[in-house]
């Protein structure tokens, strides 16, 4: 690859998994994207102790940290420029991402979600909640989507779906593994194909590879 690299921040509130995986295949596949910043809403997040267990830059900014929105989305935006972002990852991130946020960034940002959207999404709508809607539904199919970010939860244009089978006995637990395995693939599988030019999501995607 002759572009430049993706550099990506990783934006979430939970564990960290998904971040974990995009990190692994940062490095083990370099030079198509890093991620040079992670950002988590909860200073007691996973994803926070995962991104200081890999050495890369850490912010914690929520309301314990400043006191408006319009502070949060500033020191945010601040950061972002610092390191360089060219792209956001959404990855278990639960604050609403504002319109004033998204036109000052002006650069793609993606979320991933553990259902095939636009059903089992929207507020409220992450962790166990989603696979419990999707068993409650009786629907034989679930999967992943990832999508580009607008001011609405879980919404805005795919970029990325697979599905997979919702299996007879499937429990919250199993669903869930499966599920989470699937997104631990297609994040950096969409991310590297972002890099190479092969998923064009606007400013920051196949434009790079001139640079
Ligand atoms: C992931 O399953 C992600 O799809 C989900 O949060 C989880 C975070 O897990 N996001 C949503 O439900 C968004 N509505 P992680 O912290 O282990 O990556």
């Amino acid at each position: 690859m002759t572009g430049k690299m993706l550099r990506v921040a990783v934006f979430a509130s939970g564990t960290g998994t998904n971040l974990s995986a995009i990190v692994d295949a940062a490095r083990s596949a370099p030079g198509f994207f890093a991620v040079a910043l992670v950002i988590v809403s909860r200073a007691d997040a996973g994803a926070g102790a995962r991104a200081a267990a890999a050495g890369i830059p850490c912010a914690h900014i929520s309301s314990a940290t400043h006191a408006t929105a319009a502070e949060r989305d500033d020191a945010m935006l601040e950061l972002l420029a610092a390191h360089r972002v060219d792209l956001i990852a959404l990855a278990g991130y639960l604050k609403r991402i504002s319109p004033y946020f998204i036109a000052r960034f002006g650069k793609p940002i993606l979320n991933i979600h553990p259902a095939l959207l636009p059903e089992f999404g929207g507020q409220g709508m992450y962790g166990c909640r989603v696979f419990e809607a999707v068993l409650a539904s009786g629907a034989k199919a679930s999967g992943v989507t990832i999508h580009l970010v607008d001011e609405q939860y879980d919404h805005g244009p795919i970029v990325f779906q697979e599905a997979i089978a919702v299996l007879d006995g499937d429990t919250v637990e199993s669903l869930a593994a499966r599920t989470q395995a699937l997104e631990h693939r297609a994040y950096p599988l969409v991310l590297r194909r972002i890099a190479e030019g092969e998923i064009d999501v606007g400013g920051g995607g196949s434009d790079r590879r001139s640079g």
